[in-house]
């Protein structure tokens, strides 16, 4: 029988592959009777229906992606002997998502939010997934706080909606939190489109070389649309009539040919260097001056093909900071190990176990491993050999090569729930964006962000804590919101007269 009907059209069928001879009408006794519970076609159709939701991810749920080019412009094989890295010239296929973090699924695309910046390399040694932010630093420090900040971006469990106090009583505990919310607050926390803003790695990764030679590393992805954004206002009335520009801008300049782009570069610090710096090179709250490391080009990030199913490409993507290949490693940043663990845990629960088999997140490498069975497994095994199903085995199934193992890393310390508040100068360097990078007319909308981000907060206390930290981190910071905040009373004042 020919899979077309006369017309050329593919023949509609049900799941098992039976041609349907109609889809307009359900099977009733008569023209006004009740349905037959054999209508198996309805049946099907309506528990389809049910289970075309998954959950959303607990955070970042509001995403847009599309499929690129990785290439390399740069040897820095001196650095690491990731093959991705191996040659000048050579390309990798990839996948990104940006994301807002906070809001649902149907968040509008353009409210005040970090932006998520995830890209994964389909590198010949096995997919490298690069899951960071359009912020060079985050909110907390230790992953225990992880969760709990999480909930103060979220909705009260009682009212059900956003609260300010929530954000503000955590901040205000947590002083490491203001180097992130001052960029948060700064004209960088709306950018117009995912194509107007950096990316960045965050976190310390390390990189070795083929001597077994081990540095630490910062990546940057440098946008070059150069940086776009909105103000509040702005932003408040394109969503008033468009939740959804960034799906719209990026999937249009996708198809359009205009294809954004990204230059991913590198600070590198010595092995032995983390041990002199003033800062703590593992702390996620903090930078790595330029002028003491400066950047180093690597490639360029080309997005050029969109996805053809957003649901099955991009919802079901599964980015994991665990996902690491030869040449590129972890680094003691307390948070990035908790992530190793967090992100395999949420997709197994969010996707299946065998989500690293759906096409999107599959490696192009060949793939041999002795997990076995288990929900949707539609690969059989994949040791290399239909005999071989534990390790080790006499029936050539696949091995190990130790020629991938990470040099050793040297720790020690004492085990202990150490305290790091007191320790830590949670100041200096949000005093150098604040006195010298941003300028004047900046930081008055850093202000105003600021002030209209406090407001609703129930508690002065919780907002005098908070204001101690900036007028210590500058004593022209606490005073700029302090204005901004007077001001905005005098104008809601004016507007109820
Ligand atoms: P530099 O003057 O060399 O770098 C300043 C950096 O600030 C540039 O990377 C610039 O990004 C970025 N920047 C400009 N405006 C904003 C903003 N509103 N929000 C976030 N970043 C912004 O100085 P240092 O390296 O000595 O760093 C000084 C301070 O700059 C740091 O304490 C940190 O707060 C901030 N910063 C530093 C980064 C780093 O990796 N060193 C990265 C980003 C911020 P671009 O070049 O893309 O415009
Ligand atoms: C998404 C946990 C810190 C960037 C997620 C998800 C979890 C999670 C569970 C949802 C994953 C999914 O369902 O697919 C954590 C934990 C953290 C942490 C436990 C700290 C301990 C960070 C940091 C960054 C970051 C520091 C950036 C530097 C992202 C991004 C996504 C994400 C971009 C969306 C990934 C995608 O596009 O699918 N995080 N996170 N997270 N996180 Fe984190």
């Amino acid at each position: 029988m020919s899979q077309n009907d006369p017309s050329g059209r593919p023949r509609m069928t049900t799941t098992a592959g039976a041609p349907i001879a109609s889809n307009q009408n359900s099977e009733t006794a008569g023209v006004r009777g009740p349905l037959l519970m054999q209508d198996y076609q309805l049946l099907e159709k309506l528990a389809h229906q049910n289970r075309e939701r998954i959950p959303e991810r607990v955070v970042h749920a509001k995403g847009w992606g599309a499929f690129g080019t990785f290439t390399v412009t740069n040897d820095i094989s001196q650095y690491s002997c990731a093959s991705i890295f191996s040659q000048v010239g050579k390309t990798t296929d990839m996948l990104a998502r940006f994301s807002t973090v906070a809001g649902e699924a149907g968040a509008a695309d353009h409210e005040r939010d970090v932006r998520g910046f995830s890209l994964k390399f389909y590198t010949d040694e096995g997919n490298w997934d690069m899951v960071g932010n359009n912020t060079p630093v985050f909110f907390v420090r230790d992953p225990l706080k992880f969760p709990d900040f999480i909930h103060t971006q979220k909705r009260h469990p009682r009212t059900n909606m956003r609260s300010a106090t929530a954000m503000w009583d955590f901040w205000g505990q947590q002083p490491e939190s203001l180097h992130q919310v001052t960029i948060l607050m700064s004209d960088r926390g709306i950018p117009q489109d995912p194509t107007f803003m950096n990316g960045y790695g965050s976190h310390t990764y390390s990189f070795w070389n083929a001597a077994g030679e081990r540095f630490w590393v910062k990546f940057h992805f440098k946008t070059q649309q150069g940086h776009r954004h909105f103000t509040n206002g702005e932003a408040a009335e394109i969503i008033g009539h468009n939740r959804e520009g960034y799906q719209e801008a990026l999937f249009g300049k996708i198809e359009d040919g205009q294809f954004p782009r990204w230059k991913m570069m590198v600070q590198v610090m010595p092995e032995l260097d983390a041990e002199k710096t003033p800062y703590d090179p593992f702390d996620l709250t903090k930078v790595w001056p330029h002028s003491d490391y400066p950047l180093i080009e690597v490639g360029e990030v080309e997005l050029n093909r969109n996805a053809e199913n957003y649901f099955a490409q991009i919802e079901q993507s599964a980015f994991s900071p665990s996902n690491k290949v030869r040449g590129i490693g972890y680094s003691p940043d307390k948070m990035l190990q908790a992530r190793v663990f967090s992100y395999a845990d949420a997709h197994r629960y969010r996707l299946g176990t065998h989500y690293e088999h759906l096409p999107v997140n599959a490696a192009k490498a060949p793939v041999h491993h002795y997990h076995k069975d288990g929900s949707m497994n539609f690969f059989g095994h994949k040791s290399g050999s239909l005999d071989a199903y534990y390790e080790p085995n006499s029936f050539g199934g696949a091995v190990e090569d130790p020629s991938f193992a990470e040099p050793p890393l040297r720790i020690s310390g004492e085990a202990g729930r150490h305290p790091h508040q007191q320790q830590m100068d949670d100041y200096t360097q949000v005093r150098a964006l604040h006195d010298t990078v941003l300028t004047e007319e900046e930081r008055g909308r850093l202000y105003k962000n600021l002030a209209a981000a406090m407001e609703g907060v129930s508690d002065e206390r919780i907002l005098d804590r908070v204001l101690a930290h900036f007028d210590a981190i500058s004593p022209a910071y606490g005073a700029g919101i302090r204005a901004a905040r007077a001001e905005m009373a005098e104008r809601h004042r004016h507007a109820a007269e």
